[in-house]
Order: structure tokens, then C-alpha cells, then sequence
């Protein structure tokens, strides 16, 4: 029986992926953080954010509601 793909191709291929692999996913994560302060709205938490923020975790609202996704999806 004739080998199609000989144990060099094979390391090669298993590298090769592996380094793509690595490259894809270092560039997709520099892409990420680098746009967090634009997607973040940092520029626009005010006190009052912060003070209801507070409230939130305070008072464990997120164990009942949803903000953004997370949370409980208990209540409305
Ligand atoms: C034990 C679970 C629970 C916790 C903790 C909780 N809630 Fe609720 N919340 C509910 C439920 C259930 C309703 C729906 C009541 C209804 O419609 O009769 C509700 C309704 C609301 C509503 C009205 C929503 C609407 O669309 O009418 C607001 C606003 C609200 N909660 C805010 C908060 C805040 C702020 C906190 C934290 C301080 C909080 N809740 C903590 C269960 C909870």
C-alpha cells in the first residue's frame, strides 16, 4: 500500500496549523484589547453610574435581573 502522506508532511502540516493557529489568535487578541477604550463608553461613566453600579451589586439585583447579558434571566 502506498503512503499518501509521509510522516514529514504530517509534522509539517501539525506545525504549521499549529503556528497559523497561534498567529490568528494572537492578531484576533491584539484586535480585541485594542479596541476596548472604544467600546467600553469609559468617557462617559458619571458618578451617578458608578453610585448605581454600586446599588446593583449591592443589593444583589443581578441574582434576579439581566444587564447586558449578565445576570439572572429571572426577572424582567
Ligand atoms: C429576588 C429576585 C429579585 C431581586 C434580587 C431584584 N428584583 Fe427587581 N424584580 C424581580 C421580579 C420578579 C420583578 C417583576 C415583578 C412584577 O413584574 O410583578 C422585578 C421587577 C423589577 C423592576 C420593574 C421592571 C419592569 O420592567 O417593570 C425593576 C426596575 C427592578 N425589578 C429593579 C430591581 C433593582 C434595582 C434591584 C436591586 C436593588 C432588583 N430589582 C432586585 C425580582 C428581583
Amino acid at each position: 500500500m502506498t503512503e499518501r502522506i509521509t510522516k514529514d508532511m504530517a509534522r509539517n502540516i501539525y506545525f504549521g496549523g499549529g503556528l497559523f493557529a497561534i498567529l490568528v489568535f494572537t492578531g484576533l487578541t491584539f484586535d480585541s484589547v485594542h479596541r476596548i477604550p472604544k467600546l467600553s463608553h469609559a468617557d462617559k461613566i458619571t458618578k451617578s453610574v458608578i453610585a448605581g453600579k454600586k446599588i446593583w451589586e449591592d443589593n444583589d439585583c443581578v441574582g434576579c435581573h439581566t444587564l447586558l447579558g449578565e445576570g439572572a434571566y429571572y426577572a424582567p
